[in-house]
């Protein structure tokens, strides 16, 4: 890989920072696709079929349409913690590596989680649309009420690094931290974040603000959905920053509509980047352009990592973040 003729192929599948391309030209022969837009699943499947390497984004589907003629590719590097976007046994099945993110983010995508907190229970977009509009006259005793969030009771669901890293901030805001997860946390992790684990129905009713935190696999599919929004609290609010499948936007929509509960914030749609008919519409709700771990310094992290990642496994050394470990014997 160092020499000339030994040099792979990878294909970049989104615009990446200059210094990343920079990094990969000195080491590979690069096939880069500089636009900001993904390709359509049948120009990245052409795209994958002579390359070695592929380093995607959370938008590229890495499925068996995308794989079909990938015949020596060996490793795909996802720029994103989350990997719902790929086919992980396929993948496994096919010997070729996947790749994530992690850690990197975190901090950068719980304050993104506490933001949507704050700006949802206070109603800060509702109340700057209002201001822009023209409509604020005077200030009354009794106008744009929000709710509390210090000493409040806030309940995650999904506490991986980001829940945890939630959990620190809210202690600072003098919360009561419930969660609830897959498995209970060690009893070390469960003290540093003075967090108590509950079922999902007791975390629904007890929790002033709901953070979903929780990575997307089929059985998380739709859940939050009718049932789980008529358990909320009517002065409850919902965040999501993990992915937009988890909420059943229809259903969340007839209960911001239907104040059952309060107010919402999103950072994720089931069908990003377009926008659920109606969500637009209700006035509760805050709503993000999947920008959770966008900040310059964080986003130059994920994209060196996935780098790393790619470079490791293309020089037969294990990756970082390999998700299929079993591949690495
Ligand atoms: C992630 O890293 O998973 C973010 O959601 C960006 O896709």
């Amino acid at each position: 890989m160092t020499t000339n003729l030994a040099k792979p192929k990878i294909f970049v599948a989104r615009q990446i920072f200059p210094e990343g391309l920079e990094r990969l030209r000195a080491v590979a022969e690069v096939d880069y696709n500089d636009q900001t837009a993904p390709l359509s699943p049948s120009d990245l499947s052409i795209r994958l079929a002579h390359v070695d390497g592929a380093l995607v984004t959370g938008s590229e589907k890495i499925d068996a349409q995308t794989l079909g003629q990938a015949a020596r590719l060996k490793i795909v590097s996802n720029i994103a913690v989350g990997f719902n976007n790929f086919d992980i046994q396929l993948l496994t099945e096919k010997n070729i590596f996947a790749t994530n993110t992690p850690d990197v983010l975190t901090d950068t995508t719980a304050d993104m989680g506490f933001l949507l907190l704050m700006a949802a229970a206070r109603r800060l977009s509702e109340s700057e649309h209002w201001l822009r509009a023209g409509h604020w006259k005077n200030w009354s005793l009794g106008g744009m009420m929000g709710v509390d969030i210090h000493h409040s009771t806030i309940g995650i669901m999904g506490m991986g690094r980001i829940g945890q890293a939630i959990a620190t901030r809210a202690l600072a805001f003098g919360m009561t931290v419930i969660y609830y997860n897959r498995r209970r946390l060690p009893e070390e992790i469960e003290t540093v974040c003075q967090a108590r684990y509950v079922s999902k129905e007791e975390l629904l009713k007890t929790a002033d603000h709901v953070m979903l935190v929780m990575p997307y696999v089929p059985e998380n599919h739709h859940f939050i959905a009718k049932k789980e929004l008529a358990l909320m609290k009517p002065t409850a609010t919902l965040v999501n920053i993990a992915r937009g499948g988890i909420v059943d936007e229809n259903a969340l929509i007839h209960a911001l509509q239907h104040q059952q509960i309060f107010s919402a914030g999103l950072d994720v749609y089931e069908g990003e980047p377009n926008i659920y008919p109606g969500l637009l519409d209700v006035p509760n709700i805050v709503l993000a352009p999947h920008i959770g771990s966008a900040t310059k310094k964080t986003r130059l992290a994920m994209m060196h990592l996935a780098i790393d990642n790619l470079l490791a496994g293309l020089n037969q050394q294990r990756p970082p973040h390999l998700i299929n470990s079993e591949l690495w014997k």
